[in-house]
């Protein structure tokens, strides 16, 4: 964790003589174009007092202070203390340990012209720090971190005002204010014009990690170029901020990078971004767009991406980028207040069966049980609310498939990711073209599934009746398959299947085995696997565990019995021995719970080398030893 070393802002670090850029030269810049700055919307230090006015005084509509305050007086009142309406160039008053901040000596003739000045003054805006929750008394620190955006070392933390949400503040310490100021001005002006490349070539999709690659080579080289003395790691970390500006989007990149956040999200250029954290739920950022066509340009940037569009004609944009984020774009006036882009994160670390139990989303009794429902090769549908961690479960189950299997995965955007050594192939289903041509829907790649010889089918998310009835049809042809619904419980998944529009008829239930329910308490963002069901003949459940929210712990309150019955008609196991199965599992996941292995391929591997060799993981967990992987 970084320590945070509070200095005022008038007492800055000392400006050796040679820094054409020190910060009082920046000062003064920004001071002339401030002065040039007529338009009054575009003036920073009223959105600075309407957040001031606002936060001092609930009783308005921030936007509608902000809207007065323009109209009045750009400047804002007299009697507000004008020091904190500055526009600071970010100073780095915060250090991160092991990184110090790297201050470039910068020629005489690198001064910037205004109006590039002009363009990195409103990035400054964009990531100055919101002036009243460093004043505030009543603030409270929750969380404080650090992690690297690509190679820029960043810092975190997340305080508690008066306000309804945290604020999570991004600082980059690392990077001294003259420093940032040339990178985004006159050496990106050098990146862009050293990199040759043609435009077809930045718009190709397939080429993105191509034109990543050569654009990191030619900052390398104007950064050498212009500072040979700089150390390769500094390059290294001056290279990333530069790509992050020049290729992707800006600031929004940095909070992108943080494993904690689930969601990034832009309501309009008014507001901060917001952001959903693991821990602290919806946060507001200190970060905020300049204005709506900043907000626009990302979300061009996002379509050209992908090969899409989004314009006036069509306004809505779906996208899934090819590291797995998921992108939506709305424009102006779809959306009422303002373009917005609601970024959900791919998650990087991917949910196992250990994680779900560290974290007291199941029990460790559940857990087997649905191991050995994956082992036997039982059907299994994973259901629950929006966001209560479907396809995070279905994530940890697929992990326990064995490596002998083959599996096909279908999804509308890609979230599973599953242990690298499985025999998997994973699919997504594509929208068609503004011109209506060249869509694969779910339904074309489950009938597909079916002709790749498949052991295993895991299908995203089922919503339509073919969809439900391909699925169906899966499972009566043998294979087990596993896909998420939406229902709040097990009763209501089997109403949600036979009723319209799946309609799936009650005879043909019997092929599916059981029905996991994951839950989300939204009041303290708690997620648990509210109730394991088995199906039996003709739609009825038996219920076999349920979470009891009271004294939060998961009861067993029924016995397998369809289940146990098709285990020992495949495996020859008796019903005792079933349960001795299931207690066996039970140890091992606890004892892979206590080592820590949650990664994915590490649970993996423990459970491929567990159906291979069982004696061997046994021995490991009785002697209570570590796993070689
Ligand atoms: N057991 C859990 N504990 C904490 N967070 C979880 C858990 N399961 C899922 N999440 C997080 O919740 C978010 C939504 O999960 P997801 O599986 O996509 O939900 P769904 O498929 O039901 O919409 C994800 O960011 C995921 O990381
Ligand atoms: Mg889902």
């Amino acid at each position: 964790m970084a320590k945070s070393k509070k200095t005022s802002k008038k007492g800055s670090k000392k400006a050796s003589p040679q820094k054409a850029l020190d910060d009082q030269t920046v000062r003064d810049i920004i001071d002339r174009i401030k002065e040039s700055q007529k338009q009054a919307e575009e003036n920073q230090s009223a959105h600075a007092k309407a957040r001031k006015a606002s936060s001092a005084k609930k009783t308005e509509e921030p936007s509608k202070k902000v809207k007065a305050l323009m109209k009045d007086d750009p400047e804002g009142p007299p009697e507000e203390p004008t020091g904190e309406e500055e526009v600071e160039i970010e100073e780095g008053d915060t250090e991160l340990e092991g990184f110090e901040d790297i201050e470039l000596d910068v020629p005489e003739d690198a001064v910037p012209k205004e109006m590039e000045v002009a363009a990195v003054v409103e990035r400054e805006q964009e990531f100055a720090p919101l002036p009243e929750h460093e004043k505030s008394h009543k603030t409270e620190v929750l969380d404080s971190y650090t992690f690297l955006s690509e190679s820029i070392p960043v810092e975190i933390t997340i305080v508690r005002k008066e306000e309804f949400v945290p604020v999570y503040s991004i600082s980059i310490p690392g990077i001294a204010g003259g420093t940032k100021l040339l990178l985004e001005t006159k050496l990106r002006a050098e990146l862009i014009s050293d990199v040759k490349l043609d435009i077809t070539e930045i718009l190709d999709p397939k080429k993105q990690e191509m034109v990543k690659a050569k654009f990191e080579d030619s900052a390398m080289k104007v950064l050498g170029r212009n500072f040979p003395q700089l150390p390769n790691d500094k390059k290294k970390i001056l290279a990333s901020y530069l790509i992050q500006n020049t290729l992707g989007m800006g600031e929004i990149e940095t909070p992108l990078h943080d494993e904690f956040l689930e969601e990034v999200v832009v309501n309009n250029s008014r507001d901060p971004v917001w952001v959903y954290h693991k821990k602290y739920g919806w946060c507001k950022t200190n970060l905020r767009m300049k204005n709506e066509e900043r907000i626009y340009d990302y979300a061009a940037l996002v379509a050209r991406k992908v090969g899409r569009q989004i314009n006036i004609l069509s306004p809505l944009l779906d996208a899934h980028l090819p590291n797995g984020d998921r992108v939506n774009a709305t424009l102006f006036p779809v959306s009422n207040y303002g373009n917005t882009m609601t970024i959900r994160k791919f998650s990087r670390n991917p949910w196992t069966m250990t994680n779900l139990i560290r974290s007291k989303t199941i029990s460790p009794e559940v857990a087997a049980t649905i191991w050995l429902c994956v082992q036997s090769e039982l059907s299994l549908i994973v259901a629950g609310g929006t966001g209560s961690g479907k396809t995070s479960f279905l994530n940890a189950l697929a992990g326990l498939i064995p490596a002998s299997q083959r599996i096909i995965s279908i999804e509308d955007t890609r979230e599973l990711t599953l242990p690298s050594f499985l025999h998997w192939v994973p699919m997504v289903t594509r929208e068609p073209n503004p011109e209506g041509k060249g869509e694969v829907s779910m339904l074309n790649l489950m009938v597909n599934a079916l002709r790749q010889r498949p052991d295993r089918i895991i299908v995203g998310e089922i919503r339509r009746q073919k969809e439900a009835e391909v699925l169906f049809e899966a499972m009566h042809t043998g294979h087990s398959v596993y896909a998420t619904l939406h229902a709040d419980n097990a009763t209501q998944a089997i109403s949600r299947l036979v009723n319209p529009p799946l309609n799936v008829p009650e005879e043909n239930l019997d092929a599916l085995s059981g029905i996991v329910v994951q839950y989300r308490q939204r009041r303290l963002n708690m997620r648990r696997t509210l109730e394991f069901a088995e199906v039996q003949d003709m739609g009825k459940l038996n219920m076999i565990y349920r979470w009891d929210a009271k004294r939060d712990v998961t009861i067993k309150v029924g016995k397998l019995d369809k289940i146990a019955k098709t285990i020992e008609l495949y495996t020859g196991l008796s019903s005792k021995e079933i349960d001795q199965d299931v207690k066996e599992k039970v140890t091992i996941l606890n004892w892979m719970v206590k080592h820590g292995y949650e990664a994915v391929n590490e649970v993996g591997s423990i459970v491929s080398n567990y159906y291979q060799e069982p004696k061997e993981v046994l021995s490991a967990v009785s002697k209570n030893k570590k796993w070689e992987f």
